[in-house]
């Protein structure tokens, strides 16, 4: 069967296609930052937990009170790129996610559990005793279920000629595993979760430690390494990834091939400067160095998957149908939703600072 006959028809777009892929692009960052430090700051708490048999330690404990806000923060920053993807990708993501319709529906009941687990975990934290290994373990194992139905399908959506499966298998059942680049995807994006969770907390303690806590720098030193460590481990699994993509993403012949490899290039070098520092304690140089690499990467996913559908489908095909008042109503309460989320960041940090409330 001809997989083009299983894609949909698409619809007009309001605004130029670009708008649409800046707005992807900034908020799928936002997205993927809110989700490593939650995935890797509950990784970190259980694996400290798991290493002194579940007796408490300040790290996991300041952990406890902080999941429930990053959870909060990465689903609500995925709806917006979510939203995006959908204007653009649309008739590729909604085939794929019915691919694999039951995993995708089980992603909501993932994430109610993964809430329950958090708040369990940071309300019961002192009266869990043995439990909190297990509970902040089975809470970080739901994240990476949901994740890696996210690399599942996010890798899916950008193979048709794999779409012809479901006739063998109509269950809604259906993973990318045949797809080589799904599983060092799905290693990359986690392990990279990791390091960010290690350089969250060592930004935090440093905050601490130049307001004079002295108790904090071991806790800087701590966050550096997991980010060192984990991010050396992540040239690795990038490598691998890099090598299991198509040759044509890095094709220097073309204009997008050359741009995907600057910015990969780019990406290493400063993603190995953030090591680098790191590894001297120098929090806010790391941080400076990994926030662009972070975006480089984010820039090329979107590449890759520009390359991955060329033969089937290009963003510049959509037609556009010239309505701009929407779009400039949205742009405004976008404007006022980014402010009003500053604000309250800035009241919250404010608060904690003030030291009115202990998580
Ligand atoms: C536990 C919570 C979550 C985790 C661990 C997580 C993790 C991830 C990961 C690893 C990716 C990259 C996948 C890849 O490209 O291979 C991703 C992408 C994405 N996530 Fe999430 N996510 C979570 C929740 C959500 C929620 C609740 C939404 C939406 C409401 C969401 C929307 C998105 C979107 C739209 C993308 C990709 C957009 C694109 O392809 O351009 N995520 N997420």
């Amino acid at each position: 069967m001809d997989p083009s006959a299983l894609i949909p028809a698409t619809e007009s777009l309001q605004v130029p296609w670009g708008w649409f892929q800046f707005l992807l692009v900034v908020t799928l960052f936002l997205h993927v930052l809110a989700m490593n430090v939650m995935l890797g700051t509950a990784f970190i708490a259980f694996a400290n937990l798991l290493r002194r048999s579940g007796e408490p330690d300040p790290l996991s404990r300041e952990i406890s009170g902080k999941i429930p806000f990053t959870i909060a923060f990465t689903i609500n920053f995925g709806v917006a790129p979510l939203l995006f993807v959908q204007v653009l990708y649309g008739h590729f993501l909604y085939t794929s996610s019915v691919l694999m319709a039951n995993f995708w529906i089980l992603v909501i009941f993932l994430l109610m559990a993964g809430y329950y687990l958090a708040y369990i975990f940071k309300y019961n934290y002192e009266p869990l005793h043995g439990g909190r290994v297990l509970v902040i373990g089975l809470a970080t194992a739901v994240m990476l279920a949901v994740a890696f139905f996210m690399s599942s399908n996010f890798t899916l959506m950008q193979r048709p000629e794999a779409w012809t499966r479901y006739f063998d298998r109509p269950a809604g059942l259906l993973l990318n595993f045949g797809d080589p680049t799904f599983i060092p995807r799905f290693l990359h994006f986690v392990t990279a979760a990791v390091a960010v969770g290690g350089l969250s907390f060592a930004l935090l303690y440093e905050f601490r430690h130049r307001r004079g806590n002295r108790d904090a720098a071991p806790l800087v030193r701590s966050g550096c390494y997991w980010f060192s460590f984990a991010t050396i481990v992540n040239f690795g699994f990038g490598f691998w990834f890099f090598g299991s993509l198509r040759p044509e993403v890095f094709d220097v012949s073309t204009g997008s091939g050359i741009l995907a490899a600057v910015l990969l290039l780019a990406g290493i070098v400063l993603g190995a400067l953030s090591v680098i520092s790191a590894m001297q304690f120098r929090v806010m140089r790391a941080l400076a160095t990994i926030l662009p690499t972070i975006f480089l990467m984010i820039l090329i996913r979107d590449l890759v998957r520009a390359a991955y559908l060329k033969p089937w489908f290009s963003v510049s095909e959509l037609e556009v149908v010239p309505q701009y008042s929407p779009f400039l109503v949205f742009l405004l309460f976008l404007a006022g939703g980014a402010f009003l989320i500053g604000w309250m960041l800035k009241l919250a940090w404010r608060t904690i600072k003030a030291g009115e409330v202990q998580s």
